[in-house]
């Protein structure tokens, strides 16, 4: 099964493929903060250190958002994230 590190604490959690991280997150408690779950606040931005093509593709209304609320390269919005493998995230500089 796919794990998710979350670099923020070091803990890591298995989920089904095609799991959405948001669902995932909510459900059990884990290190992410998410603010309006719809794609348009950005509180919820994070970098995939690894696996970053263990996740859907972003559309160009994630982008939008992505680039309002960081700087980062590559930063992607965790209540749009579908995770299908092995991935570590961190939360993206604001
Ligand atoms: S929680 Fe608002 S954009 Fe993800």
């Amino acid at each position: 099964m796919p794990k998710i590190t979350f670099l923020k604490t070091g803990e890591t959690h298995e989920v089904e493929a095609g799991t959405s991280f948001l669902d995932h997150c909510q459900s059990n408690n884990a290190p992410a903060d998410f603010g309006c779950t719809v794609g348009s606040c950005g509180t919820c931005c994070v970098v995939i250190t690894e696996g970053a093509d263990q996740v859907n593709a972003p559309d160009d209304e994630e982008l939008e958002t992505v680039e309002m609320a960081t700087g980062e390269e590559g930063a992607r919005l965790g209540c749009r994230l579908v995770v299908n493998g092995d991935i570590s995230v961190r939360p993206a500089d604001r």
